[in-house]
């Protein structure tokens, strides 16, 4: 009964595995331990070959050791280049090999008991076939994922580059950011997935403005109300660009309400405090930033110490002032200082 509570709680795994694992790297890790605890294996190897770069990883569990290879052919063992060559399971006492194969030769998995261990019986022989099946179509499904994923980020880097071109002035500067996107991360224990939302974002909260008259957008004088009011448009005409796109459903949020601001006096939704979502909140602190620290057509840069003053005045005004006491900290380290200057 146990075994067969095993099986179908690997099944869970195998799902569990292909929509939350961040990396190929956790996601062969979540599937080594998967046969080690499913098949009592001393010793598990996982090779997978890399769809974009014809490369090759390899994971090996063994007892409690863990190492982990990425690189060309040369990483794997000519056992290993032999297995992934022939293409054909191997069923033996203490070992067993299965190559995944989904049209094309995905990887391979090498499980093994130490000599003098119980065999692995016939029943084991099957559900390793049927599990490892299940797995080579798991594999098929990461992949395409991330094939999308890399799609999905080269359409991000089109568009932005389009907005470069019709809207210069909402341009952030995307290094800087994305490093204190990453600090801010770890600094407010954000996860993986709300750190890259966040990247997105960064890249494309604008994106709405394409959709603008661009008269209104590059006007250097002071914008009339009706003007005014067309800008307000762009959050709600960005999320419109990328409703349908999957991957960036936890972006819409933090787009739609980029310009709210803490005090509730901001758009599209007059938000305030923590009804604007985190994401929007961190966002809006660095979207001001990079405006004053870089300058823009129609402002001049400010120094830090004036940037500083600025943001102390604007804490629960237009931003929350916890995020401003954590980038208020962060814009004191020395290595942050040194980073920002290389881009002057
Ligand atoms: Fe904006």
């Amino acid at each position: 009964m146990k075994k067969y509570k095993t099986i179908f709680s690997s099944f869970h795994t195998i799902y569990r595995l292909i929509t939350t694992s961040g990396d190929i790297k956790n996601f062969a890790m979540g599937i080594c331990r998967l046969y080690k605890n499913a098949f009592f294996a001393d010793k598990v190897t996982v090779v997978f070959k890399n769809v974009n770069s014809h490369g090759f990883m390899k994971m090996r569990l063994e007892n409690k050791r863990q190492s982990f290879k990425k690189g060309g052919i040369s990483i794997l063992t000519n056992r290993e280049k032999e297995i992934l060559h022939q293409e054909k399971e191997i069923m033996l006492g203490n070992r067993m090999i299965y190559p995944f194969i989904f049209s094309d030769a995905l990887g391979a998995v090498y499980i093994k008991r130490s000599p003098g261990s119980v065999e692995f019986s016939e029943l084991e022989k099957k559900w390793f076939l049927s599990l490892s099946e299940e797995i080579s179509i798991s594999l098929r499904i990461f992949n395409l994922y991330r094939e999308e994923k890399r799609l999905m980020i080269n359409y991000i880097k089109s568009l932005t580059k389009l907005l470069d071109q019709y809207v210069p002035t909402s341009y952030l500067h995307t290094k800087s950011i994305f490093k204190l996107i990453k600090v801010i991360g770890k600094v407010m224990k954000l996860s993986e997935a709300e750190v890259k939302s966040l990247e997105y974002a960064s890249l494309l909260h604008d994106a709405g403005k394409i959709q603008l008259p661009s008269g209104i957008l590059r006007k250097e004088t002071p914008l009339t109300d009706e003007e005014y009011k067309i800008i307000m448009k762009h959050p709600r005409k960005g999320v419109e660009m990328i409703k349908d796109l999957e991957i960036l459903k936890p972006v819409i949020p933090i787009i739609l309400h980029h310009h709210e601001r803490y005090d509730g006096k901001g758009y599209p939704s007059k938000f305030s405090k923590d009804q604007i979502p985190l994401g929007s909140r961190i966002l809006s602190l660095l979207d001001a930033f990079d405006a004053m620290y870089f300058g823009r057509p129609y402002r001049k840069r400010m120094h830090l110490n004036e940037i500083e003053k600025e943001l102390k005045a604007q804490m629960g005004k237009q931003f929350d002032p916890q995020i401003v006491e954590v980038f208020l900290k962060i814009l004191k380290r020395e290595d942050i200082r040194k980073h920002l200057r290389s881009f002057l």
